[in-house]
């Protein structure tokens, strides 16, 4: 209490000194520091109001753009530092060259590469997530980053997205629930996380230009839900625009930032724009752009003289000021967000040092990593596969040794080091004897381009089938890779299918040989026509450092598979809702790009439509079984708020511990709004010994269950009906319950 009171009067002093300081017109330069005990925002915002009072026209206006391709400028002459930021949302990117993309080479800059966030997604442990986003913040910290730009939340509309793999999947609700702690764990250490791409980015063919015609029910019920988790829930201390056009307005400086991100959900942090999506510099003044970065200019390379003086928020920006076409007031704004953010992470003066490539980190990614690869099939307990004596195991597949972290786009990065699939098999079967061929060959991974395969196929198809002949079991290790037209920004993929001739590959292994395994690893959904030609399947994404380890701790066993599918599988690309409307909805007609499916966006699409897919979302087997039981409804009022309390009873029924997790979805009966069948409101893991038996209750706030209200552009809650589905798949409900909310 006087700790408290001593505390305020000395706010109240240093507020009524500055006070004093305008009233004499001196504008005193403040002292910049902090005290550690001087963190309390009602400080900060005043010690962020003497500085505005005492800055140049010139120097707010160097504050809100690039001086390099990760930095801006500070204030030298007041010591207010520079921002440094790097991507990405999987690992904290090597160092780029001041003005251009190419690598800097720095030897001090490897990393921990952690999983593709489709895994993290795919293991829903929102706790793992706060450890992945924490570890990942204390790389950054220790790289000396401000700003860490990820995570992604777009949501996976489409297969075909070439960055699904750095986003969430195709839920809201998962999204929302996998990004709060990963943001807070970033920002524990004084580190700004960049929620992005803000917002609708949801592919990358023609992603700088098309616009996205959306209803608004999509928009706030599909789209808008992860930004708003992070920005409320997480309080995360920077938002990403994104590339494309929203209703004919670019998305990095539009109205609904103001509008729907500032003033509606409150977000006091600083709006960055995705690197060159800034466009104009009015737009960016007006619609809620604070910092503009890599705006269209390589630095050195191009003819006008120290480019970022051209940006659309420098010197235009500063002209237009001058001028008395912009006010001041817009800058200030800008320049207010942008020193809170410094006081949040370079100027905290309570934040840590931050680590690298420490034992915890690498354990982090490899749990992750396990917890997230998806157990698709296991016909005749294919797997785990024992490590004996005179059994031979042929690896098969150029992804098998491909390194993964490369390519990309600005995710990719450069990790000390990257335990290959095969490495890992092969470090943990010390008994079976393990045989490798490549299979086929894809290319070097290159940015923007898709580079040919220099080994001969066919030579490379023989010898595969000749190893495959010899083995006891094939563990074919395939699927997509970081190339362009695969999983990378910049470019959608252009088939479904599996490339590179892998299904021909298959289908001749599998004509010598039937204890084939799949382990396919991608970013995305591919067409399976070859499922009945394995025995067993492992959706393994990319995994990072460890991914071998990983790879190895669920095939042979160590760890029992608890991943679930953070999206569908459709059987065929046209079953998917964006898909099934021609090109006007996917992938737009070079123009415009209609949505057409609306809010029936992945397995939405698949219940409402009755369409059978390949692989539903939240799908996953395990080693072990589980049993779901004695689910009960209730309705409570508590804190003042009506929630929906469901209990039951999950019991592992099978030989030995595993993880389950249940999964909670909603459906409206008779709505008078046009819904899907069901929706995830609330999913939790369960971790059981062999034969225990766990309560678990989850929670689920009534506003949980409004539709957005385009009468009232409002939230709205219906009574009356509903029914609560219970499984541990959206199409596996082993419960369904139907009840009222009154
Ligand atoms: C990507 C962003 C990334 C930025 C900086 C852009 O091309 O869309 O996600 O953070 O580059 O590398």
């Amino acid at each position: 209490m006087r700790v408290a009171f001593k505390k305020n009067i000395s706010i109240l002093t240093f507020i009524l000194c500055l006070h004093i300081s305008f009233i004499n017109g001196q504008n005193k330069i403040p002292q910049i520091q902090l005290e550690k005990n001087q963190t309390s925002s009602v400080y900060i915002e005043a010690k962020i109001d003497s500085i505005i009072a005492v800055l140049t026209l010139e120097e707010k206006i160097a504050l809100t753009h690039a001086q390099s391709k990760f930095s801006t400028e500070g204030v030298s002459r007041l010591g207010i530092p520079e921002v440094w930021m790097s991507d990405g949302p999987l690992g904290v990117r090597e160092e780029i060259l001041w003005d251009d993309w190419g690598e800097a080479n720095w030897t001090n800059d490897a990393i921990t590469a952690f999983p593709a966030l489709t895994c993290l997604a795919a293991s829903f442990n929102p706790d793992l997530s706060g450890e992945y986003g924490f570890s990942l913040g204390e790389e950054a910290r220790y790289r000396e980053k401000d700003v860490l730009l990820g995570p992604g939340v777009n949501i996976y509309r489409t297969p075909f997205n070439g960055r699904n793999f750095e986003y969430l999947g195709e839920d809201p609700f998962l999204a929302s629930t996998m990004v709060v702690p990963y943001v807070k764990g970033v920002q524990k250490n004084g580190v700004a996380a960049c929620v992005k791409h803000f917002v609708l980015n949801n592919q990358e063919h023609l992603r700088d230009k098309i616009n996205v015609e959306v209803s608004d029910r999509a928009l706030h019920e599909i789209y808008l839900p992860a930004f708003k988790a992070a920005v409320q829930k997480g309080k995360v201390w920077s938002l990403m625009g994104a590339y494309n056009k929203f209703r004919g307005q670019y998305t990095t400086h539009h109205k609904i930032l103001n509008k729907i991100l500032k003033t509606d959900w409150g977000f006091d942090g600083v709006v960055i724009s995705d690197w060159g999506s800034a466009h104009n510099t009015k737009e960016a003044a007006l619609y809620g752009l604070d910092m503009e970065m890599g705006t269209g200019t390589d630095g050195l390379g191009v003819s006008k003289k120290d480019n970022y003086n051209y940006y659309y928020l420098a010197n235009p920006f500063l002209e237009a000021i001058k001028k008395g076409e912009l006010s001041e007031d817009l800058l200030d704004d800008k320049v207010r967000r942008i020193l809170r953010l410094v006081y949040r992470t370079n100027l905290n003066p309570n934040r840590s040092l931050g680590k690298l490539n420490n034992k915890e980190h690498h354990e982090v990614a490899r749990k992750v990593a396990t917890e997230g690869i998806v157990l698709l099939k296991n016909e005749d307990n294919f797997f785990p596969i024992e490590d004996k004596k005179g059994v031979t195991i042929a690896v098969i597949g150029e992804n098998a040794t491909r390194n993964m972290t490369r390519g990309g786009g600005s995710s990719q990065l450069k990790p000390l080091f990257e335990i290959s699939p095969l490495e890992g098999i092969k470090t943990r079967y010390k008994n079976a004897t393990i045989i490798h061929t490549m299979g086929y060959e894809s290319g070097a991974s290159a940015y923007n381009a898709a580079l040919p395969a220099t080994l001969n196929q066919d030579s490379l198809y023989v010898k595969a089938i000749e190893v495959a002949k010899k083995a006891d079991i094939v563990l074919f290790i395939g699927g997509l890779n970081k190339s362009y037209h695969q999983d990378t920004e910049g470019g959608d993929r252009k088939v479904f299918k599996l490339p590179f001739g892998q299904e021909k590959l298959l289908n001749g292994i599998y004509e010598v040989n039937k204890e084939v395994g799949f382990l396919l690893v991608t970013g995305n959904a591919v067409e399976m026509p070859w499922v009945s030609k394995t025995k067993g399947i492992l959706q393994t994404w990319y995994l990072g450092s460890m991914a071998g380890h990983a790879i190895a701790d669920i095939v042979s066993g160590d760890v029992n598979p608890s991943g679930k599918l953070p999206f569908s599988f459709p059987k065929k690309l046209k079953d998917n809702g964006a898909h099934s409307f021609g090109e006007t909805s996917y992938p737009g007609d070079g123009v415009n790009q209609y949505y057409k499916e609306d809010i029936l966006v992945g397995y939405r699409w698949f219940d409402t439509k009755k369409i059978v897919p390949q692989y539903a979302f939240g799908f996953g087997l395990s080693y072990t079984d589980f049993e779901i039981s004695d689910v009960k409804v209730n309705q409570k009022k508590y804190a003042n708020k009506d929630q929906i309390k469901v209990t039951f009873n999950v019991s592992n029924t099978g030989n030995r511990e595993g993880a389950e997790v249940v999964q909670l979805y909603i459906g409206k009966h008779k709505s008078k709004v046009k819904r899907a069948l069901k929706e995830l409101k609330g999913f939790t893991k369960v971790y059981l010994e062999k034969g225990e038996q766990k309560t678990v209750t989850i929670s689920i706030d009534a506003s949980e269950l409004a539709y957005y209200n385009t009468e009232v552009s409002d939230w709205s809650v219906e009574k009356g009906t509903y029914y609560l589905y219970v499984g541990n798949a959206s199409n596996n409900i082993i419960k369904k319950i139907k009840f009222d909310l009154d």
